[in-house]
């Protein structure tokens, strides 16, 4: 559980210099379990030191995955290959994670033993079902509290069959989760969805030595594979690069240059929506790291105007919703995003923690059943807003706050250190 702090915010007047983003959350989690599942040593380096990353590490540890650290940069893990894992003598607390607790379920399902999920307050009140169904579909013996939709989770594991399924949500943390009982399976299993969502499991697993398929609506994997031990550098994270990026658009005279960040397609969308707003974001010096395409971004203040967001581009923008509805208060004209009800399910509902908090500081927010409509331009004020616990809703906030009139004062933002530890320091050295 996160610590308990406030943050106040003042105006500023300029952003300036160069920034590196911790490594990318998703990515993290992903290298952390494949490297332990994999035969033979994995080095990690880059790898986010986020309480979220940390509760997956945790709990392999707990399965008897020895991890050792190495200089302050890279971790070595040594794998116990996909039938190696141990059985937890403990639950499993994956804190504040939705991405530890659905893919965990994945490869818990089936290994031949019995394991228990929980997690925070929060974490406790996401819907489970959507991994629960096809992997009991597939066998598995999964119960959890509120009718099998919520954790705490107990999973019997083993005996599985392979699936085909057809998720009603784009979500890269349901199709990994199948994906990674499959693999662990004699047959085919595939995975469709309404859109593409983040495809580094797909990705990671190749690199891993794993046949995965990827196809335009979905993946394919078939079982068993064997995956062995690799190095991989986790890029940094877009999500993270997010606030600044917007900070950088809306904050007069800013130019930020943001090094080394993640722009794997089924992640940047944020840029496509900030460029279409108006901003100038540049993508340098491209390159591909561990099966990851990366860049350094350059960003400079711009004007903003509103613009429609709906339908593929949502699940490739999706944790940027609370920092887009900050660049669209500040934007001329109306933003409408839509088809993003899934917001409604992540750390809180942030349609509804976004149009809270923007709309107390003065921003003209209306939430809509799948989305939000923002009509920029208004000033915003100072104000006493609270993050709902959730780490991307505080430093949204904090950005939007940049630009307020007076001086904002954020209740409980030690959140952030679930994805991005050193936030604050990073904001304040750019202030100058
Ligand atoms: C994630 C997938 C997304 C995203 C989350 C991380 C992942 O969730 O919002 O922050 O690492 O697979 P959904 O799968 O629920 O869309």
């Amino acid at each position: 559980m996160h610590k308990y702090e406030t943050r106040t915010i003042i105006q500023t007047n300029s952003l300036r210099g160069e920034i590196v983003v911790p490594g990318d959350k998703s990515i993290s989690h992903r290298a952390i379990m494949f490297a332990s599942l994999a035969e033979g040593e994995s080095r990690v380096r880059g790898l986010l030191r986020g309480e979220d990353c940390l509760s997956t590490l945790k709990a392999f540890q707990a399965m008897g995955v020895a991890v050792e650290e190495k200089g302050d940069d890279e971790l070595i893990i040594q794998g116990r290959g996909i039938g190696g894992l141990l059985e937890p003598e403990d639950v499993l607390d994956c804190g504040n994670s939705g991405t530890t607790m659905r893919l965990m379920s994945g490869i818990l399902a089936a290994q031949p033993f019995y394991s228990v999920l929980t997690g925070d307050q929060y974490l406790r009140k996401r819907p489970m079902g959507r991994v629960i169904g096809p992997l009991t579909e597939m066998g598995a013996k999964i119960l959890g509290r509120d009718g099998n939709k919520k954790a705490p989770l107990t999973i019997e594991g083993g005996g599985l069959q392979p699936i085909e399924y057809r998720s009603p949500v784009a979500s890269a943390q349901v199709k990994s989760a199948i994906l990674l009982a499959g693999m662990q399976v004699e047959g085919t299993t595939t995975v469709y969805e309404p859109h593409l969502s983040r495809d580094h499991s797909e990705r990671m697993l190749r690199y891993f030595g794993a046949k995965v398929k990827s196809f335009d609506g979905g993946a394919r994997v078939t079982g068993p594979v064997a995956l062995h031990g690799r190095e991989v550098i986790v890029p940094g994270d877009i999500s993270s690069a997010a606030f600044f990026l917007v900070a950088g658009l809306i904050v007069p005279g800013s130019e930020l240059l943001l090094k080394n960040v993640g722009i794997n397609p089924t992640r940047s969308g944020i840029i496509d929506i900030l460029q279409q707003m108006g901003g100038s974001i540049k993508p340098l010096n491209q390159r591909e790291v561990s099966g990851e395409p990366v860049a350094d971004l350059l960003v400079k203040s711009s004007p903003l105007k509103g613009i429609e967001i709906s339908g593929e581009l949502v699940p490739r923008a999706i944790d940027e919703f609370p920092v887009v509805s900050v660049a669209a208060a500040f934007a001329e004209g109306e933003t409408i995003i839509r088809d993003a009800k899934e917001l409604r399910v992540k750390e809180t509902d942030r349609i509804a923690a976004m149009c809270d908090t923007l709309g107390k500081l003065g921003a003209q927010i209306e939430p809509l059943e799948d989305g939000m409509r923002v009509i920029g331009g208004k000033p915003l004020t100072g104000g006493i807003v609270n993050s709902f616990g959730d780490h991307r809703i505080a430093m949204s906030i904090a950005v939007a706050a940049l630009c307020a009139s007076g001086e904002v004062l954020i209740e409980d933002t030690g959140c952030t250190a679930t994805s991005f530890p050193n936030f604050w320091e990073l904001l304040n050295a750019i202030r100058g």
